[in-house]
């Protein structure tokens, strides 16, 4: 007799998922970032590529490397180019993840020769950067499930709920940075889940890893319930 395995719901799903920093140039040597090392985002590409999902990975400038012959790896260093590359294979997309820590403004107009110090001040004008998860959160259609994370300084609850809503998620993971656990180039997180059914589930502290096979868990019983 066989042994029947419980087949992934991501078995063959088109999974987009965007990570690590942006880059922004400010003159041809100097940029604007942030200490996202991509490894949330990477655990999950490696968690759901494992589960048989193909998955693009759409990653900021990091040391970390996609392993899994499943994941294509997308490399972009700015904020446009990552909309670009994210936008671009959203519409092939089952499911959306969008763990990138975007930078939200940009210099103006980046500097052609590099920037000397002879001025006593000096200021860069920025703009905003495109919001990835909004820009493709009001273009969803009803077949995709799109899946955010909020990272805040304090406890976080009232701007990860805005988010879930005028981002169109169907849950969002909330890290606080309160928590010494929690956030970047740590390999441990903890985290509250925040569904649009108005359902919060707390993890303890856990690993990257960890909380990327719950994450995929609570993705996978989304689409067991929506779908037909
Ligand atoms: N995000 C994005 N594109 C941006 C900014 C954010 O796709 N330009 C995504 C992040 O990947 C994350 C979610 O939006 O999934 C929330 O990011 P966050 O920085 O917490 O929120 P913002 O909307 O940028 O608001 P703020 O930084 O002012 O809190
Ligand atoms: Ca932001």
């Amino acid at each position: 007799r066989e042994i029947l395995l419980p087949q992934s719901l991501l078995l063959n799903k088109k999974i987009l998922i965007t990570a690590g920093p942006t880059q922004e140039a400010i003159d041809p040597v100097r940029y604007i970032s942030n200490h996202s090392s991509g490894k949330m985002g990477l655990s999950i590409a490696n968690e759901a590529a494992r589960r048989g999902a193909q998955v693009t990975l759409v990653l900021g400038p990091t040391a970390l490397n996609a392993a899994h012959p499943a994941i294509k790896p997308v490399n972009v260093t700015s904020a446009e180019e990552m909309y670009l590359a994210a936008a671009d294979h959203h519409k092939q997309a089952d499911v959306a993840i969008f763990s990138a820590a975007v930078a939200d403004y940009r210099p103006e107009k980046p500097a052609a020769e590099k920037i000397k110090k002879d001025q006593a001040n000096y200021t860069i004008p920025l703009v905003k950067n495109p919001d990835i998860a909004q820009s493709l959160g009001a273009i969803k259609r009803p077949n995709q499930y799109h899946i955010g994370f909020a990272l805040e300084t304090d406890e976080g609850y009232g701007s990860a709920k805005k988010k879930l809503k005028s981002k169109n998620l169907d849950f969002i993971v909330l890290n606080s940075l309160l928590d010494p656990e929690a956030g970047f180039q740590k390999d441990t997180n903890k985290a509250t889940l925040i569904f649009k059914s108005k359902e919060e589930i707390k993890t303890p502290v856990i690993t990257k890893e960890a909380l990327a096979k719950i994450i995929l868990d609570h993705l996978e019983s989304l689409m067991g319930t929506t779908e037909t």
